[in-house]
């Protein structure tokens, strides 16, 4: 349980979800959000736990078990396969912004940012993207570290500590609240998230919500295939992942008045895009007299561990999946997929500076090159057809008495509810965004 909150808390709160909420008109982004995680993303955060429940194994083995079980073809298992090459592609640019994190710990270890003006400060976000050599310095520092880390195993200890780092986060992410309401226009950041303004919701706004929720829910990857494959069958599934969507919609939502109290106050631009954390945070902790330094260290520092166990959570099935298929050692499959990680990485650090393009997507130019095309690519078009599989596999392949059975619900309305958001509700949202996203996306 705590491993799936820990794997599905991580870049999407703290990073994506400030900025696609600040792209998309606070409130507004919202209105399309909530539904999309709670009648989409959620029952099929469930139906990927239940699969694993079912086929007891990672993604690839346990489909296939199911697909015998159930007499079905078996091209299913093509849906683990799939997992694995988006997990990739995530990972790649990822680990690049989780780097970015790396940096804010040295900064704010070194006292840079202390009684600086918030002009300035804002602006080492444009310096470091600008800064190549910096910025694969510290991408090969983020990877060596979860590389290292799969290699011995110590996986778990990791996960162990998460037991005093979450709420530890948690309780920092609180008092920074306070602290933002102090410093910061908290009035002005509340009526932003609660405003809305349904005449600007249109194709691409309900795109993004959707495949917020699914990258923030971790869902359409067969990631928590591997938590259902773990855990113990007194477990419901139903309560552990409202547990986990609870979690992950409070620490989204406290990030974002976090962040646009800071951006309101200091007349800064609530639409900056991808950068948005990194020009606010360094300024929040630029103001505060006393301690900065250790605030502002600890803070990131818990950034880091979150994103690092979102980034186990990505490598882990490709480097399972690589020692049981090559019969290889963990080690060098861990060395292996890391390598591989990097170099994709490092194709991402370069679309900031040496190798920017900009392209035309719903209309709006995007100007990070690869790292626009990855971000769109996994998350706009892979995450949403690998939880489309999902969803029909479990929805309409797998045995109404088996997953009634495998979910174990007690109130009968509640199961209903989940297998006509898994079977109906769900194919269309899904079906619709992917036609959207390969049809109109111009
Ligand atoms: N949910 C993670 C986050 O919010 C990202 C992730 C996606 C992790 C898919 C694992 C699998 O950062």
């Amino acid at each position: 349980m705590l491993a799936a909150a820990g794997s599905s808390i991580g870049l999407g709160n703290i990073w994506k979800f400030p900025y696609e909420t600040g792209l998309h008109g606070g409130g507004t982004f919202l209105l399309v959000y909530i539904p999309c995680a709670l009648l989409v993303a959620f029952p099929l955060m469930m139906a990927e736990v239940l699969i694993g429940r079912y086929g007891r194994g990672n993604p690839i083995h346990g489909i296939r078990h199911i697909a015998k079980q159930e007499h079905l073809s078996s091209l299913w298992p093509v849906i683990g396969w799939f997992g694995l090459i988006s997990s990739f592609l995530i990972f790649s640019f990822y680990s690049v912004v989780a780097s970015w994190i790396l940096f804010y710990i040295m900064q704010s270890a070194m006292g840079s940012f202390v009684g600086v003006p918030a002009e300035i400060v804002q602006h080492s976000y444009g310096a470091l993207l600008r800064n190549s050599d910096q910025m694969m310095l510290w991408h090969t520092v983020f990877v060596l570290m979860v590389v290292v880390v799969l290699t011995r195993g110590v996986r778990s200890g990791l996960e162990r500590a998460l037991r005093i780092i979450m709420p530890c986060f948690i309780a920092l992410l609180i008092w920074l609240c306070v602290y933002a309401s102090q410093v910061g226009d908290f009035d002005q950041a509340l009526h932003f998230l609660a405003s809305y303004d349904l005449a600007a919701i249109d194709a691409e706004l309900v795109v993004s919500a959707m495949a917020q929720a699914l990258f923030s829910l971790s869902v359409g990857i067969g990631a928590l295939v591997m938590f259902g494959a773990y855990m113990r069958d007194e477990r419901s599934i139903a309560s552990a992942a409202s547990w986990v969507m609870v979690f992950d919609t409070v620490f989204a939502l406290l990030m974002a008045l976090m962040i646009f109290s800071i951006v309101f106050a200091f007349g800064m631009d609530a639409d900056s895009g991808a950068g948005l954390i990194f020009e606010t945070l360094p300024v929040a902790f630029s103001q505060m007299t006393e301690y900065s330094v250790v605030w502002s260290t600890l803070f990131f520092t818990l950034l880091l561990a979150a994103s690092l166990t979102s980034a186990f959570a990505l490598l882990e099935p490709i480097i399972a999946a690589l020692t049981q298929g090559m019969n290889i050692s963990r080690r060098l499959a861990a060395w292996l997929v890391g390598a591989c990680a990097w170099a994709g990485g490092m194709v991402t650090v370069y679309s900031f500076n040496d190798l920017k393009f900009s392209f035309y997507y719903f209309g709006e130019q995007q100007s990070n090159g690869v790292f626009d095309v990855l971000n769109i690519v996994a998350t706009h078009v892979m995450m949403p057809l690998g939880a489309l599989l999902i969803a029909l596999f479990a929805g309409w392949r797998i045995h109404h008495g088996e997953t009634k059975s495998l979910l174990a619900m007690r109130v009968e309305v509640a199961y209903r509810l989940w297998r006509f958001c898994t079977r109906i509700l769900a194919p269309i949202v899904l079906c619709a965004v992917l036609v959207m996203v390969l049809f109109f996306p111009a």
